[in-house]
Parts: structure tokens; C-alpha cells; sequence
């Protein structure tokens, strides 16, 4: 079974867009994809990092296993808000503090707002910095609008049919990808 990280990126009081991660994890267990686990950056609650975990003498041990666990992931999905056009801050810290981990990584983006727009204008700055970060972004995306409207507080949506529908297209291509990078190491590709 594929070991699939949620990544939650908001540290917000109050957030919403955990909602998001919530409905995932149940989603992807209840449909079999894999097995899921949420990385919650607010529960984490790392500092902001002055070094790459590589160059670091004495890495907190919590941190180490932040890495690990991305390393062991088959994919990961990142859960992120906009803010002000972009990603936030926490997630930036994450990202930059790793990278050799995100290296051929399967990743899918999913983007949520309060708003209309569906979080869509994170993606411009996000794909770029996971493209530089070697990570390999599936090109289905995953955008929730209304997200106070759309998700209860435990994850559950409003208009199951149509987010089911929606969710399964987004994993597939995920799936897809893991399932293609896990033939590849099967056959000893460097
Ligand atoms: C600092 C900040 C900036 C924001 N900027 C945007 C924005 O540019 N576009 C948008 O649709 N929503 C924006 N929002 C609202 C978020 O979409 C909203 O808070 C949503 O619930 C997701 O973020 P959360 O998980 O932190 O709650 C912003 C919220 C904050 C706190």
C-alpha cells in the first residue's frame, strides 16, 4: 500500500484549510489508495529554520523525523491556503529546509480559500519552488472555494457526489505517478 503524506500547511488560529486534509485522509483510506498520514505544520510547530537540515550539526530529533517521514512517503499532498496571492510562510520554512527528500517525490497540490477563486493563484509560485526542489508535480490540481461552506469542521462535505468525483481525479494522478516512479525503482533506474 502507498504511504501518502498529507502535508497541512496552515498554522492560522482558526484555520480552515485543515478541513481540507481531514476530508483526504478519510477519503484516501475509505477508497483503499493507500495509507495516509497528516503532517500538521501547526501541531509541528517547527521554528523558522536558519539552515538546511543537511548542513545542520545538531538537527532537533523532531526534525529529523520530519524528514524521515517525507523520505518514506511514496507522495505527498500538499493542503495549503492563499495568502495574498501566494503560500504561506510555513510552508515556504518546510520546503526550503529540505532537499534531497522532495528529489522525484510524487506530489499533488490542492489549494483552498473562503473565497470564490479556490486558493488557484498559489500554484504559480508553489509549482515553481517545488520544480526547483526537484519534487514531481502531478499537473491534476485540486482547488476549494467556500471552503467554510464546503467542508465541516471534521472534514466532511457538503456535496459528497460532486467532491468524491472531483477528489478521485486529483489521486489518480498521484496514484498514476507513484505507481510509474515505483516501476522505475523496480528496475534499478537511477
Ligand atoms: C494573511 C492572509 C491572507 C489571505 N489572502 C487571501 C488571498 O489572497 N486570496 C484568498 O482567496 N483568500 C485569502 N485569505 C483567506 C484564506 O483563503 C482563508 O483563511 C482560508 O480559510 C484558508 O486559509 P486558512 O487555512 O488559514 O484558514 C487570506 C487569509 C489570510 C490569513
Amino acid at each position: 500500500m502507498a504511504n501518502i503524506v498529507i502535508l497541512s500547511s496552515s498554522v492560522r488560529n482558526g484555520r480552515n484549510s485543515h478541513r481540507v486534509s481531514l476530508f483526504f485522509k478519510q477519503f484516501i483510506e475509505s477508497k483503499g489508495y493507500g495509507v495516509p498520514d497528516i503532517l500538521d505544520l501547526k501541531e509541528l510547530d517547527f521554528p523558522l529554520f536558519n539552515e538546511r537540515l543537511g548542513k545542520m550539526a545538531n538537527p532537533e530529533p523532531e526534525w529529523v523525523e520530519f524528514s524521515n517521514q517525507i523520505n518514506r512517503a511514496d507522495g505527498v499532498i500538499i493542503v495549503t491556503p492563499e495568502y495574498n496571492g501566494g503560500y504561506p510562510a510555513s510552508l515556504k520554512n518546510v520546503i526550503d529546509f529540505m532537499y534531497k527528500e522532495w528529489h522525484r517525490k510524487p506530489m499533488a497540490i490542492a489549494t483552498v480559500s473562503d473565497g470564490r477563486f479556490g486558493g488557484t493563484q498559489v500554484i504559480q509560485s508553489l509549482q515553481f519552488s517545488l520544480w526547483k526542489s526537484g519534487a514531481w508535480t502531478v499537473p491534476a490540481r485540486y482547488h476549494v472555494s467556500n471552503v467554510k461552506e464546503t467542508y465541516d469542521e471534521k472534514g466532511i462535505p457538503s456535496n459528497p457526489e460532486l467532491t468524491y468525483r472531483l477528489a478521485d481525479k486529483f489521486i489518480d494522478e498521484l496514484m498514476w505517478c507513484i505507481n510509474a516512479k515505483q516501476k522505475m525503482d523496480d528496475s534499478g533506474s537511477k
